[in-house]
């Protein structure tokens, strides 16, 4: 059975995100359906000025779980900054070893289960960036190391230059974008993960997806279950090294998501979706 993983980013980037005590919740109930990875990101908030504001909402939520979180990996992410509401890079080794050190703070940890490089930077030549993240798990800041945004050409260098640290790839990848095909196939033959972005589209298309990939809706009729679930086990049935990640706000888009991880679709089914 595939694994589902928390995508985070709505609890603190949207103008009309929840309370607090609303989005614990939600983290809450992805801890109470079995989810074992949570992906947030230093930039995850809604400007400059609460900058960390997503992984404190995770490390408070998970302080305050009652049950056991110990098999729960904390996937985080550094290399975006923020001025005012906008998003800027850096990629730098010194900027990135000082976003790694708030990180930790942030969430509480001496180790940073999985840290990702959030996106390449132009200003930094990326075997630089790659070196950052190598020093940063041989130093022993970081348990793992992920990267996001690559292409295949990116991941390589990254093979060689993290080493066995590195275990995962994170790209955008949904029904209606599918550009990320050759990476998820490349990270599936060299045993690396790959946490598709934005499965339904993104927190301002996923509202639509029913609509905007119909042939998902028609097999979620068939079956009796939402298109959000199709569209994950979907995503799962591309290689056994694929963890979505589905962002959500609301317990009910948690629960119903989670529940993906125990549909399977036949081969007729996929073929209609990879149509
Ligand atoms: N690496 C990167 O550059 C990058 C970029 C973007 C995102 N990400 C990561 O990827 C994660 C997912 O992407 P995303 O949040 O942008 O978009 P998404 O997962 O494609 O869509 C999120 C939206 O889908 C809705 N939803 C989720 N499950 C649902 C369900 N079962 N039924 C109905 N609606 C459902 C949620 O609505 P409600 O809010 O109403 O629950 C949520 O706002 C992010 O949270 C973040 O961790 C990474």
């Amino acid at each position: 059975m595939g694994a589902i993983g928390l995508g985070a980013m709505p609890l603190s980037t949207k103008d009309e995100r929840p309370s607090q005590e609303d989005a614990v919740a939600v983290v809450h109930a992805a801890l109470d359906a079995g989810v074992t990875l949570i992906d947030t990101a230093d930039a995850y908030a809604r400007d400059e000025s609460e900058f960390g504001h997503n992984e404190e909402l995770v490390a408070r939520a998970l302080a305050g779980y009652g049950g056991d979180t110990s098999a729960v990996l904390v996937a985080t992410k550094g290399g975006h900054t923020r001025r005012g509401t906008d998003w800027e890079l850096d990629g730098s080794p010194a900027y990135l070893r000082r976003a790694c050190e708030g990180s930790l703070r942030r969430l509480g940890v001496d180790a940073i289960g999985l840290y990702q490089f959030h996106r390449p930077d132009p200003a930094t030549p990326w075997d630089e960036s790659m070196g950052a993240l190598r020093q940063l798990a041989d130093d022993g800041l970081v348990r793992m190391v992920g990267i996001s945004n690559a292409d295949i050409a990116q991941i390589d260098v990254a093979r060689s230059i993290v080493g066995d640290a590195l275990v995962s790839v994170q790209n955008q990848f949904s029904p209606g974008w599918r550009h990320s095909a050759d990476e998820l196939a490349h990270c599936a033959g060299h045993g690396l993960a790959f946490l598709p972005w934005s499965p339904f589209g993104g927190v301002t298309s996923a509202g639509s997806l029913g609509s905007t990939a119909p042939a998902f809706a028609q097999v979620a009729d068939e079956l009796g279950v939402s298109v959000y679930q199709v569209t994950l086990a979907w995503h799962l049935a591309q290689s056994d090294t694929v963890v979505p990640i589905p962002g959500a706000s609301r317990v009910a888009s948690v629960r119903d998501s989670v529940a993906a991880a125990g549909l399977t679709l036949s081969p007729e089914q996929l073929a209609r979706l990879d149509g």
